[in-house]
């Protein structure tokens, strides 16, 4: 009996111990949120603005007489604005036309290539212009319509022309 009991007493102290520390734990966690998470995260403008889009309704009335074409003009001046200015002659240039052109891969005149570029020069920019985008057969090779960059627009295969014979003369 007198051992039996004796474990009893250690096991009640011992359960009673983690007990205590289990309360411990959770009331300074709790705590330590209250000063941290509360202040830090759930006030901040961020969260809020956050939560406030996610718990927003899904739609909105529109009462007679309310002017309905703001957001839709706001919308399309935002995407006429979107496709801004033609990228320059150099960017083009060393986006695609760089790859045949730098070194003259293929009977490409080089850039910088003096000799090579007069006779081509001498056609005027017009007929330069018309072979760079539309493509062009000549005795050297074969130059693709646009170098292959077809979601360049003309104007920017034009400048990168521009900036190719600019660089030769
Ligand atoms: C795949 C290789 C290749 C790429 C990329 C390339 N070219 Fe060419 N290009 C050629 C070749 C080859 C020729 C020479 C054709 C000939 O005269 O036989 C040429 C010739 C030209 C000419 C001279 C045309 C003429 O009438 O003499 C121009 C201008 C030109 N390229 C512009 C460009 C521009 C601008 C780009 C980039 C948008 C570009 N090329 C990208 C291969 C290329």
């Amino acid at each position: 009996m007198k051992p039996d009991q004796k474990f009893f007493d250690i096991f009640s102290i011992v359960i009673g111990v983690l007990v205590a520390i289990t309360f411990g734990i959770y009331i300074l966690a709790d705590s330590m949120s209250e000063k941290t998470q509360g202040v830090y995260t759930k006030e901040t403008e961020e969260y809020r603005s956050q939560m406030a889009e996610r718990i927003k309704p899904v739609g909105e009335v529109n009462l007679p007489g309310a002017d309905l074409s703001a957001p839709v003009a706001e919308a399309a001046a935002a995407v006429a604005a979107a496709p801004a200015e033609p990228k320059s002659g150099d960017v083009v240039y060393n986006g695609i036309c760089a790859a045949c052109h730098a070194t003259g891969i293929a009977g490409a005149p080089a850039i910088g290539n003096k000799d090579a570029w007069a006779p081509r020069i001498a056609q005027g920019s017009d007929v330069l212009h018309q072979h760079a985008i539309n493509g062009f057969q000549g005795s050297t090779g074969f130059m693709p319509p646009k170098g292959g960059g077809v979601a360049f627009s003309d104007q920017e295969v034009m400048n990168a022309v521009d900036y190719m014979v600019g660089q030769s003369k």
